[in-house]
């Protein structure tokens, strides 16, 4: 059986339980498709960060990085766990501030933010602004000046680093659609021109190099780079006191994935830093992360319930769930994979290889294949592992079926963070046929003409 995480652990009913609660009974009480997610192991691995850098002694910080997961409550819960957040939107912006985050602890991303998202950011007093392109200074000083505000920015680089699992590759990254290339000299350029935006005041540089990284050879590689631009830039006279070095940090989803653990990937990163800073004798930067898989993949497991089989003799085992790519587009995007078992017969011997699809009308619509399970029956409920990364917000309607509702659950007890749609609300933009008549009556004249 795999390794259980956080909170988990298979009873002696041999059921699934998360926080203390039968997974079974979650299935029964919220129905299926359903998010679990567990909110111990959630605070935990958000305090793994901290702990971490606490024990290097510098300055830093952990911003969730929202877009993997961005709902109201799980605003609330990084922030009391003393995170920033990072969010790339307008959207996530809203929810962040719904959820009463300070916006002087929230960071904006996006590689094509908007007048009316700048305004939004700016108007609410959030933290730092990443620029990410030429046309955004000009776009981020009128719409400062407009608010007659001073906003701090960081220049979000593309290092020519790119790191995905344990590899990385030193081009790669350059033909990018985000930041300021380092090889071609335009990041060196933005530095150059960044002080004639006098209502910016650029605090340092940022880069994300990739995601699901095992190791943090890549992040060393790219803060190398960082360091010399970041001694360029104070040589050009900007105040620079932050190095923002992305996300990235990979999770377990199958045995195939051996991620290093947080304390040593963090470790790394601070101290490549200090060794890099020292080299060029600059102060030490206030080190800023943007975890998001990595906090919220491996605490949550989707549960959903067994529907339709179909075996084709010597070639495959398909079983049918309630949702797929519409809760979980990974293995249909990216060809992720995953782990299952079934929750209400977790101690049963995984005998046969079954491949789990969803029930949307595409053959693509699978969330793994060839999972080992015992043989599934209909109404078993099905528990896919480390979903809590990109699924729920990259969730959609696709086939007009509504999205699954959202559980935390914590010491036995469970509660509600999002409602299951229903179809009231898969219809409830859409309008009737009907047309604009003004607009026909400006049409017909043209037409007389
Ligand atoms: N910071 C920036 C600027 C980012 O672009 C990202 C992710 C993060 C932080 C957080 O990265 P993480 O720690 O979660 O790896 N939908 C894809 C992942 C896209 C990641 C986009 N950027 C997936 O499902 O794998």
């Amino acid at each position: 059986m795999r390794p259980l995480q956080g909170t988990m652990k298979v009873g002696s009913e041999g059921h699934l339980w998360v926080g203390g609660c039968d997974t079974t009974q979650l299935a029964q009480k919220y129905g299926t498709p359903l998010f679990v997610y567990d909110e111990a192991y959630l605070r935990e691995r958000i305090r793994e960060f901290h702990a971490a850098f606490k024990a290097t002694g510098v300055s830093y910080e952990v911003a969730y990085a929202a877009k993997a997961f961005c709902t109201i409550a799980m605003c609330q819960l990084a922030d009391q766990e003393g995170c920033a957040l990072d969010v790339v939107s307008g959207g996530e912006l809203y929810t962040a501030l719904q959820a009463g985050v300070d916006p002087g602890r929230i960071h904006m991303h996006g590689n094509n933010k908007t007048r009316a998202e700048l305004e939004y950011a700016v108007s609410s007093g959030v933290s730092v602004i990443v620029v990410d392109n030429f046309a955004e200074f000009a776009l981020l000083n009128d719409v400062a000046t407009t608010f007659r505000r001073q906003v701090d920015v960081l220049l979000r680089i593309a290092p020519g680093v790119e790191a995905h699992t344990h590899e990385y590759i030193s081009t790669g990254q350059q033909d990018s659609k985000f930041g300021f290339d380092l090889e071609s000299g335009q990041a060196r350029r933005a530095l150059e021109v960044v002080g004639d935006y006098d209502a910016l005041r650029c605090r340092g540089l940022h880069s994300h190099i990739g995601s699901q990284i095992f190791d943090s050879q890549g992040f060393e590689a790219a803060i190398s780079r960082l360091a010399e631009l970041y001694a360029y830039g104070t040589s050009l006279g900007l105040v620079f006191d932050v190095l923002n070095v992305g996300g990235g940090f990979g999770i377990r989803y199958t045995e195939e994935d051996d991620p290093a653990p947080i304390a040593s990937s963090i470790q790394g990163i601070v101290h490549k830093v200090k060794d890099s800073f020292a080299a060029l004798s600059l102060e030490m930067p206030s080190i800023w992360i943007e975890p998001g898989r990595s906090v919220v993949g491996p605490a949550a497991v989707t549960l959903y319930t067994a529907g339709s089989q179909k075996a084709i003799p010597g070639v495959r085992n398909y079983v049918s769930i309630d949702g797929g790519m519409t809760d979980n587009p990974r293995l249909a995007l990216y060809g992720a994979k995953y782990e299952a078992m079934l929750a209400n017969r977790a101690s049963d011997e995984a005998a046969e290889a079954w491949s789990i699809a969803g029930k949307c009308c595409e053959s693509g619509d699978m969330v793994i294949w060839d999972a080992p399970l015992p043989r599934p029956q209909m109404g078993d409920v099905v528990a896919v592992f480390d979903t809590g990364a990109y699924n729920y917000s990259m969730a959609s309607n696709y086939n007009r079926i509504p999205r699954p509702a959202v559980v935390f659950v914590r010491d036995g007890r469970s509660g509600i963070v999002v409602e299951r749609e229903t179809y009231e609300d898969v219809v409830r933009l859409d309008r009737p046929l009907s047309y604009d008549e003004e607009n026909a009556a400006a049409s017909s004249a043209m037409t007389a003409r």
